[in-house]
């Protein structure tokens, strides 16, 4: 049943045009009141024209609160919850020691359910509303984070990790049962309320040929679907592909050959890129995932937010849980922010918001849909406190305008900062 008609007042933010074109500052509008019916945003104005909509809505005044559209977070591993922040790894030592033993438990699907709900609250409580994720290569992974997503009425999107060499025994399948696996998954949640199965190879040193072509097969089949993978994170990471696939062009040509190139592509980290790989990417339309806390912690590398933006790659933002260090999109804009300073742009607030809204929206092909304050687009919707600690109150009060008062809580916010989330219209308790 849907929740009763609601309209939220405060300052409702919503993103008119890309703030990496022209003035950011011109890119997004504030209106006074945002009204939610059905588990939609129909109108954004103010409260007297929200009234005069509906007038039998309840109104939930929000203060000052900024209410945008929920983080979406475009490349997670809630398997990796309960590892985040292991010590001292750098990508592949990282992934023996700790993310493997790990990933290797949900195997049991009462562990998966565990994990899986405590994922979705801890995101929720940040402000995420929607995450792109990998489970892992047991398929009661993935049972067990859709239905958690389903309970919650979560927009979600995620697959089976599909690996057959380079990983430990019980934790490889083959290329013919990744494919079996995978489609029947896919058949199973794929379009069931609001649950995406996300075609998932983890990354060519942990697949075969013959298994990325199968990927490759299921994604043909099913070209609707998103695909998502890793590229280019480590320097040592792409000398490993270079010796396992030696026919290659580059790293993206292993994905490329097998029929994992597309629009609906999802390359993570993509920090290391050749001149033919950009091109390539930009031609067909794959998105970009930046991970910039995974990218600080593991030790990767900086990835050029603007550079990529300016030649025309579609690019989102992400956490890379338990790569990442952090549940929180705004930690994640920060970290973004810190590396665009070390790769000479300071992004402006609007890009990071537009980057953690709009733009992972864009990259998941749901724009429109999520990520976004405008009328059709479904209601799941945050209210932040921009003065929600004192440090970041102190700083707050001096704010002449919009991206001056929300750069702190971007810079300094967690949690605390989030004082609710609708998922469809209806508030989380
Ligand atoms: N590359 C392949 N698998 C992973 C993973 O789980 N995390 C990160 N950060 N990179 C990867
Ligand atoms: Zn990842």
């Amino acid at each position: 049943m849907n929740h009763p008609d609601t309209i939220l007042t405060g300052q409702v933010l919503t993103f008119t045009g890309s703030p990496f074109q022209g003035d950011p500052t011109g890119s997004a509008r504030l209106s006074e009141a945002v009204l939610m019916q059905c588990g939609r945003i129909t109108a954004t104005g103010t409260l007297t024209e929200m009234q005069a909509i509906a007038p039998s809505a309840q109104v939930q005044g929000q203060g000052d609160a900024l209410i945008m559209a929920g983080f979406v977070d475009a490349h997670v591993h809630y398997p990796q919850t309960a590892m985040i922040a292991s010590w001292g790894k750098r990508l592949i030592d990282w992934l023996n020691s700790y993310t493997f033993p790990e990933e290797m438990r949900f195997k049991e699907a009462t562990y998966a359910a565990d994990i899986a709900g405590r994922y979705l609250d801890l995101t929720l409580s940040n402000g995420t509303t929607s995450v792109c994720s990998y489970c892992t290569i047991h398929a009661t992974s993935v049972d067990a984070f859709f239905a958690a997503a389903q309970t919650r009425n979560q927009r979600v999107f995620a697959g089976k990790t599909c690996m057959d060499r380079n990983a430990p025994e019980g934790l490889r399948d083959t290329a013919q049962s990744g494919y079996d696996d995978s489609k029947a998954l896919l058949e199973k949640w794929h379009g069931v309320d609001r649950l995406s199965y996300v075609i998932t190879p983890r990354f060519s040193p942990t697949s075969t040929p013959e298994q990325l072509e199968a990927m490759g097969a299921l994604w043909a089949e099913h070209p609707d679907c998103l695909m998502q993978t890793h590229l280019s994170e480590q320097t040592d990471e792409i000398d490993w592909v270079k010796s396992l696939y030696p026919e290659a062009r580059d790293y993206l040509d292993t994905y490329e050959t097998h029929g994992l190139l597309g629009a609906r592509g999802l390359y993570g980290h993509a920090i290391y890129l050749e001149e033919r790989e950009r091109d390539r990417l930009r031609e067909v339309g794959g998105a970009l995932i930046h991970c910039p806390t995974s990218n600080t912690f593991i030790g990767s590398g900086l990835f050029n937010t603007a550079a990529r933006i300016a030649e025309g790659q579609r690019v989102g933002l992400a956490t890379d849980t338990g790569g990442g260090s952090s549940f929180s999109m705004l930690r994640t804009m920060a970290a973004a922010y810190e590396i665009g300073q070390l790769t000479g742009t300071a992004l402006h607030p609007a890009q990071l918001l537009w980057l953690a809204t709009v733009g992972s929206a864009e990259t998941l092909h749901m724009g429109g849909i999520i990520g976004n304050v405008t009328p059709g687009a479904e209601a799941d919707v945050i209210a932040i406190d921009l003065a929600s600690t004192p440090a970041i109150a102190q700083r707050h009060a001096q704010a002449s305008d919009l991206w001056e008062a929300v750069f702190p809580t971007i810079m300094m916010g967690d949690d605390r900062a989030i004082r609710q989330v609708w998922l469809a219209g209806k508030p989380v308790a």
